[in-house]
């Protein structure tokens, strides 16, 4: 369906080439102070035309080149008074200024390879007329402008910040991801380092967005970036094209979010991460990679921090455990693939079941990555936002009741640590 979370709920609508795309958020908080520049620095983040990495072109039949002018300007049109918020629906507006319906017309007869035409028109029975209808990364627009204000409110209330960054671009990797290849498979090496060496943890702590955005492919890693320049504009000058990963951590996050056992908190941020147009895979922590390393170097001991809160000395587990936060950073990685619209000719089949060879025109992206960057910090925002929300009405519940006097003292949290969890938090 079209809406996501339980407590902040937000539903998107919009396709790729109606009048507008956008959400309507019910159950932000009121008093939250918001402007339509917290949300729209996200959205210009996403927008098409940032660089001639991600620009789509449109190639029109007289191969005149033209990117799709998108400004994704948005409209804040109710739940709000003198930038506050006033804890009605938010309703989001962002006009589609250059749709071009029938942009797309040999789509008229043939379904995309690996796009979504066919398993539309499979399930609906009618499909949008072009541009891939509510398939579009248009759709997302909505999510970017909802997960700004989840985001806004999470900085504000508990300091949590998130922050996504490219991490690989077909097969260059940030270096310190993958660390040194291994010549020879040897069994009896258990480092750890290969796993996620001390450059990426520090990477983790430190990343900001004003050094993603430094290169317009949104890698932090200058020397990585300007590789995976020249593996995107390679794509595109075959009229191809390529994909990569996305890593994000989630900085601040307090003990305790997660619902068990159903929505645990990376299940839920896998279904938040699954639901962005083109992924493909999705890691929490040390991912697939940790299996390769024993426990006795995998766990995660505790230890009092200097602050006086209990942590872990490392972070292998991803800031998730039983699908609980644990205080940690919460960092994962998404896979996305090679878009599916190329313009190199491709022999496949009309819907009617007739061969034929299908060039595809129109304005696309060679890669996805640097444009979906905001895309994965609103779905984590999004998720976190709703589990404060939900944590927070249970703390709220227990704290009417009389305290427990009559379990026995292992049963119950000892009062002598400094908590950092929510219930320390201010709730709303
Ligand atoms: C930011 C962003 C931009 C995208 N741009 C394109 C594009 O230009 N061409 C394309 O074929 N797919 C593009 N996609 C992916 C499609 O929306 C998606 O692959 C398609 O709907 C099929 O869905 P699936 O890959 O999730 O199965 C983009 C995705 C994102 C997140």
């Amino acid at each position: 369906m079209s809406t996501f979370g339980t407590l902040f709920r937000v539903t998107t609508f919009g396709e790729s080439h109606c009048a507008s795309v956008g959400a309507i958020i019910d159950g932000c908080p009121p008093g939250l102070p918001l402007v339509a520049q917290d949300v729209q620095t996200q959205l210009s983040r996403r927008r098409p035309g940032q660089s001639n990495l991600t620009t789509p072109v449109r190639v029109t039949g007289t191969a005149v080149s033209q990117r799709r002018d998108e400004k994704d300007l948005v409209q804040l049109q109710s739940g709000i008074e003198h930038d506050i918020t006033l804890g009605t629906p938010i309703g989001l507006l962002v006009r589609n200024e250059d749709q071009r319906p029938h942009d797309y017309s040999e789509t008229d007869l043939y379904p995309r390879p690996s796009h979504a035409d066919w398993t539309y028109l499979e399930k609906y029975g009618v499909k949008a007329s072009s541009g891939g209808g509510r398939s579009s990364a248009r759709e997302t627009i909505g999510r970017v402008a909802a997960g700004a204000i989840a985001e806004k409110y999470l900085k504000l209330a508990y300091g949590i910040e998130v922050v996504a960054f490219v991490s690989s671009v077909g097969k260059v990797h940030l270096p310190s991801i993958v660390g040194p290849p291994s010549q020879v498979p040897n069994d009896d090496d258990d480092t750890v380092e290969d796993v996620l060496s001390p450059e990426f943890v520090a990477l983790l702590h430190t990343v900001t967005r004003a050094k993603v955005d430094s290169h317009p492919t949104r890698c932090p890693h200058l020397e990585t970036a300007e590789h995976m320049t020249k593996r995107i504009l390679r794509a595109k000058d075959a009229s191809d094209s390529i994909g990569g990963t996305i890593t994000c951590v989630i900085r601040g996050v307090p003990p305790g979010l997660g619902e068990p056992v159903f929505d645990k908190l990376e299940a839920k941020l896998a279904h938040a991460m699954l639901s962005i147009p083109a992924t493909k895979g999705f890691e929490i922590g040390s991912g697939f990679r940790g299996t390769q390393v024993p426990g006795s170097k995998h766990n995660d001991a505790f230890a009092v921090k200097p602050d006086g809160t209990m942590g872990t000395k490392t972070n292998w587990s991803g800031g998730i455990q039983g699908g609980i936060s644990n205080g940690e950073d919460i960092y994962f990685r998404v896979a996305f693939k090679s878009p599916a619209t190329i313009s190199q000719a491709q022999e496949t089949a009309q819907y009617n079941g007739t061969p034929g060879t299908l060039s595809a025109r129109g304005r696309h992206d060679p890669c996805v990555v640097p444009r979906a960057v905001p895309i994965v910090e609103a779905m984590a925002s999004l998720v976190i936002m709703d589990q404060v929300l939900i944590q927070n009405a249970r703390k709220t519940a227990a704290s009417l009741l009389p305290p427990i006097t009559t379990l026995p003292p292992t049963m119950i949290k000892p009062p002598t640590h400094h908590d950092h969890a929510v219930e320390d938090k201010p709730t709303v």
